[in-house]
């Protein structure tokens, strides 16, 4: 029998998508043809949205800005440990602009802020678990922004190099199920960060390629409950089994962009 998992309440920051759509591709999902249907993501959004409160944790906002279609991926804003949120730097030039208005929110919200120095983009390629920031390089956040984010926090950081383009930020590969333990899609990775993983984590939770592809790996969890993409089920089962609770979600529209549940989700740890 798996253990029984105990839920904490979270508090999360999302940009609710009035300006979001496919206009640009940094990205190799974001080359489908396939249009974004405006109303059907505001509705996706919206069910994440009364799901997480429906959990009991809170959720703030920070107000979308026009032109800014990717704004609505909150989790690249920052990484926000103890009340102190190390800022992004966006490695497109089409979303840079969203830093500024990110750090706005964090410094009018209390949180002590850091403008980094180098590329970097929040929760996007950096997950903390297990007492270290798992952090990802390869296509966006640079290994100098790794060491900036280790002086920031004094946490030891564990670079992770990531090698295919459909996961591009660490998190499309990999989250934390709790506090000491994570799920991932192995060949994410290079060769040494599988070995990385593999000795930090010999308990983790494998996902296939299928289940990853599918934003299985773009999931929110809360120690318990795991919000994740409809499509993973083979994933679900596997959490399932060791005593987690998966809970669908469908966000299809956010999937052409790029995103899933945890590209739209800031966790503020206090
Ligand atoms: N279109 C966005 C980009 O390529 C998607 C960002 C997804 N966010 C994430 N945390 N993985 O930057």
């Amino acid at each position: 029998m798996p253990p029984t998992r105990t839920a904490k309440q979270r508090r999360y920051l999302v940009c609710p998508p009035e300006h979001f759509d496919v206009r640009y591709a940094i990205n190799p999902w974001m080359t489908s043809l396939e249009p974004v249907d405006v109303p059907l993501a505001h509705k996706q959004w919206d069910a994440l949205v009364s799901l997480y409160r429906e959990l009991g944790h809170t959720v703030e906002t920070v107000e979308p800005v026009a032109d800014l279609p990717d704004m609505v991926f909150a989790a690249n804003s920052a990484l926000v440990l103890d009340g102190r949120a190390f800022g992004a730097q966006f490695h497109a030039p089409q979303r840079q602009p969203e830093a500024g208005h990110y750090r706005t929110w964090f410094e009018d919200a209390g949180f002590e802020t850091l403008v980094p120095s180098h590329t970097c983009e929040g929760e996007g390629d950096f997950t903390p678990v297990g007492g270290f920031i798992l952090a990802g390089t390869g296509f966006r956040t640079l290994p100098a922004a790794h060491h900036e984010a280790q002086e920031f926090f004094g946490t030891p950081t564990v670079s992770l190099h990531l090698v295919d383009p459909h996961f591009y930020h660490l998190d499309t590969a990999l989250f934390a199920l709790d506090d000491s333990n994570i799920a991932y899609y192995p060949g994410a990775f290079s060769n040494g960060s599988q070995t990385v993983l593999k000795k930090l984590f010999p308990d983790a939770v494998i996902s296939t390629r299928e289940d990853a592809l599918a934003f299985g790996l773009n999931s929110i969890s809360d120690g318990r409950h795991v919000v994740m993409a409809q499509d993973a089920t083979g994933l679900m089962e596997s959490v399932a089994a060791h005593g987690y609770e998966p809970i669908p979600v469908d966000l299809s529209e956010f999937r052409k962009a790029g995103g899933g549940a945890k590209c739209c989700t800031q966790e503020l740890r206090g």
